[in-house]
């Protein structure tokens, strides 16, 4: 954020709904309950948030607000899970550091995490269908290291922050914003962009691809209230991940490789930046995300309830592998694959 800010567009636009909190660290670990049920090891690293209901293995049928005791995230009725690939920066004696995340702009203190956003479209009018249960999807494509010129593709991005978030301006993917990594140094750290798919098929959960049963608008963007294909033709909330990707400590040009190339790999072994993407499985309480979305809630959403960050930082969940994943590594945890 902001883009422009919350409370600017609450003045000039009619209010329409968007949620934006931040979802604190629940664990760092090689699983992805997703793609990969079952495996742990996983083959690549991820960082996970929301509610301890996570698992190695996680069946659609299981009502996750039962299951689970705490949420890292804000509000409370959100037991959803969260996730995202991990960076590290690659010194120039090829040994390998995970970079932190930190707290994004404007939200309290968290435990790292990712800051997700629940948008509508800006009309303040247009209503979206809530996920129902057992609901997930995934945006990107850890295997990319190209532009595919695709939905997903024009759904990623990076922003590269000036100190104290200096600069941050214009809704993310734009300003300045790039598909790769960033190619210079980012006095601020780099936040990643993760835009999800917006229109349902209105039948199935998920999907073998966990990408079939969504698309994007095809005549316009969602923001704008552009209508969603005849296959998909439900819209649903946006949701965006932002990461904010710590990256100060790395900043010394002389630990950046001598060609000039820029030093951050996500563990997945992608160097570019093109194969950065999100996986999401619905978890929320009731009907509370559906209000929320109808009451065109912001930042303070009476309808919701919330806990401060420093509580959301004590919901964690213990590694299912155990493995070295902080110190100076040889290489990738699993090789980054
Ligand atoms: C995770 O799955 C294991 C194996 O099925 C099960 O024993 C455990 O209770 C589950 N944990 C949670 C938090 O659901
Ligand atoms: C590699 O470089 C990093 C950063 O300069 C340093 O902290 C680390 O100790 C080095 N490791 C080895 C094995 O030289
Ligand atoms: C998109 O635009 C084309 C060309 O104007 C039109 O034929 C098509 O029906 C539109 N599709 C939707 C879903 O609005």
């Amino acid at each position: 954020m902001q883009w422009p800010t919350i409370l600017t567009l609450a003045l000039i636009a009619p209010a329409h709904a968007m949620l934006r909190f931040s979802c604190s660290t629940l664990v760092t670990d090689r699983i992805d309950p997703l793609v990969n049920p079952g495996q742990a090891p996983s083959p690549h690293l991820h960082q996970l948030v929301g509610g301890n209901a996570l698992n190695t293995t996680m069946d659609p049928h299981n009502d996750l607000p039962s299951i689970a005791t705490c949420t890292s995230c804000q509000f409370t009725e959100d037991f959803s899970n969260y996730w995202t690939a991990v960076l590290f920066f690659k010194a120039r004696n090829g040994t390998y550091k995970r970079v932190p995340t930190f707290a994004n702009q404007y939200l309290e203190p968290a435990n790292g995490g990712i800051t997700v956003y629940y948008i509508a479209p800006y009309d303040g009018t247009t209503k979206v269908s809530a996920f129902q249960k057992g609901f997930r999807m995934i945006v990107g494509d850890p295997t990319r290291r190209q532009d595919m010129k695709d939905g997903d593709s024009r759904m990623l991005s990076f922003r590269c922050w000036g100190e104290g978030f200096s600069g941050d301006v214009g809704a993310p993917g734009t300003n300045g914003d790039t598909k790769v990594l960033p190619q210079k140094v980012c006095p601020g750290g780099i936040r990643a962009n993760h835009f999800f798919p917006t229109c349902w098929d209105g039948t199935n959960l998920d999907s073998p691809d966990h990408k079939s049963h969504v698309a994007y608008p095809v005549n316009g963007t969602f923001e704008s209230g552009a209508a969603c294909p005849t296959t998909h033709p439900i819209k649903i909330p946006q949701i965006l991940y932002e990461v904010a990707w710590d990256t100060r400590a790395f900043n010394n040009p002389t630990d950046w490789p001598q060609d000039g190339s820029q030093p951050f790999i996500f563990s997945t072994g992608d160097a570019t930046g093109y194969g950065t993407h999100g996986d999401y499985v619905f978890g929320w309480q009731g009907d509370a995300l559906q209000r929320a979305m109808d009451r065109n809630c912001q930042v303070n959403c009476l309808t919701l309830k919330m806990q401060s960050t420093l509580s959301a930082n004590k919901c964690t969940v213990g590694r299912k592998v155990v493995e070295d994943v902080d110190g100076w590594l040889e290489e990738l945890p699993g090789g980054g694959g």
